[in-house]
């Protein structure tokens, strides 16, 4: 049946028989996918600021994701969890080589949620204790676990989380959490969150597990320094470090790894979101130290889709594209291009309050107020619209705060850009003059 039938969102087509999770589906149908643009049923061309749900950095449907897809069509698609094929080999070795020394034993899952699951069922293994913290304003997945260390949002009313579930505040520059500094961080916040932990922990902490650019929080960028004294701060305390790159991993942020320039390492590392490029691949690296710990503890984390032929194939895929395109350059380059027109709006309108990020993850804080910053949430709902109606999808993020969250595929053109700032500069322009 065609949404056409239907007389709007309440009664559509899809409203029927389709069990809502969330924010309201989308008013039209999406009918093709390619590189930087969805298209709807009624014709019309979207360029996507959010990589579909932040996967396709390669862009939507490449070619050589098709072909990968095709091949283990030919091949093998799927196996008994305990027989690997050659290209889950080949993407462990790959993935291992393109990482520090230490992180070298991969599983491969699906979700982001799966992965960073099983990183912390590792980390209790290897550990032998079972607290778990998290950053205020965080994402890491909806099954228990992992939803026991987020704190963006989809807290409330599922009953208790994990027991030893414990938070520390995220060093939002621009909103200090703990209202001490103002337009950076000078990190009181990571101490004042240990002291904290300290206070609250029963003394088994496991793993403290952090996005190094915070995406749902708000596009939130720590402070030069910030991941080493919180390496610090874990290391004296003997708890794992588990970096979730499921956004930042591979390329988006101008750099291969979010972690890279930090000078840390963590202990464990999940992947997911951009590995796949759209299709459901995440991974769990670990250090060979914890990966030891964790089989003598007798680490099991089955599922019917771990080492899936089909999506390691693929990965291999986004893998080549990402490094032979020069994919993490181009997020540098245009990244930075993007940014600079970003600041340019915002000089010109009023409502543009912040403008942060890095690469081609970049944040835009919609203020009703620049001096007293007071969220603009009335103003971004308008301008999300209608840049949608003029042909530019942009996602929304920040919790209680109103934040463009902009990400397009790594493989975006400095026109598509242009067209882009035009639609932004445009919707701002036509909502407040
Ligand atoms: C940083 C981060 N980690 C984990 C997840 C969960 O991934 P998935 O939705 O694939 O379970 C997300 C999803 O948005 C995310 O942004």
């Amino acid at each position: 049946m065609s949404v056409d039938d239907d007389t709007g969102p309440a009664s559509n087509a899809f409203d029927r028989h389709l069990l809502h999770y969330g924010r309201d589906f989308l008013d039209a149908l999406i009918v093709r996918a390619e590189g930087s643009y969805i298209h709807t049923q009624d014709g019309r061309a979207i360029l996507d600021f959010s990589s579909g749900q932040m996967c396709a950095t390669i862009g939507h449907n490449h070619p050589r994701i098709v072909e990968a897809m095709a091949q283990a069509g030919r091949t093998v698609l799927h196996l008994d969890s305990t027989m690997l094929s050659p290209d889950v080999v080949e993407l462990a070795e790959r993935l291992c080589a393109l990482l520090p020394s230490s992180l070298n034993k991969v599983q491969f899952l699906n979700t982001g949620g799966e992965a960073n699951e099983a990183a912390i069922r590792l980390a209790k293994i290897a550990t032998g204790r079972f607290e778990v913290i998290g950053m205020a304003g965080s994402w890491h997945g909806t099954t228990t676990g992992a939803a026991s260390a987020t704190y963006a949002h989809g807290r409330k009313n599922y009953g208790p989380a994990m027991p030893g579930s414990l938070a520390i505040p995220a060093p939002h520059g621009y909103r200090c959490p703990i209202r001490h500094c103002n337009g950076s961080c000078d990190m009181t916040c990571l101490d004042a969150g240990f002291d904290m932990i300290d206070a609250t922990s029963v003394g088994a902490e496991a793993a403290l597990i952090v996005e190094p650019i915070q995406s749902a929080g708000g596009i939130v960028v720590p402070p030069d320094g910030y991941f080493k004294r919180l390496r610090e701060h874990c290391d004296r305390r003997g708890i794992l470090l588990i970096f979730d790159e499921a956004q930042t991993g591979l390329g988006r942020v101008g750099e291969l790894f979010g972690f890279e320039g930090e000078d840390v390492v963590p202990d464990i590392l999940t992947l997911s979101k951009t590995l796949g490029g759209g299709l459901p691949l995440s991974a769990v690296v670990a250090s060979e130290t914890v990966a030891a710990k964790g089989r003598e503890g007798g680490f099991a984390h089955y599922t019917s889709h771990a080492s899936d032929p089909l999506t390691a194939t693929v990965g291999l895929a986004v893998i080549d594209v990402i490094l032979g395109d020069n994919l993490v350059e181009r997020a540098k380059s245009l990244g930075a291009r993007l940014k600079d027109r970003l600041l340019e709006l915002q000089r010109r309108h009023e409502a543009i309050g912040d403008v942060r990020g890095k690469g081609l993850l970049l944040g835009v804080e919609i203020v009703a107020d620049r001096e007293t910053r007071e969220p603009g949430h009335d103003l971004i709902a308008t301008f999300t619209d209608r840049c949608f109606a003029l042909g530019l999808n942009i996602n929304r993020v920040g919790g209680p705060h109103s934040v463009w969250r902009i990400a397009p595929p790594l493989t975006i053109t400095e026109g598509e850009i242009d067209q882009a700032i035009g639609i932004i500069d445009q919707a701002l322009t036509e909502a407040t003059g």
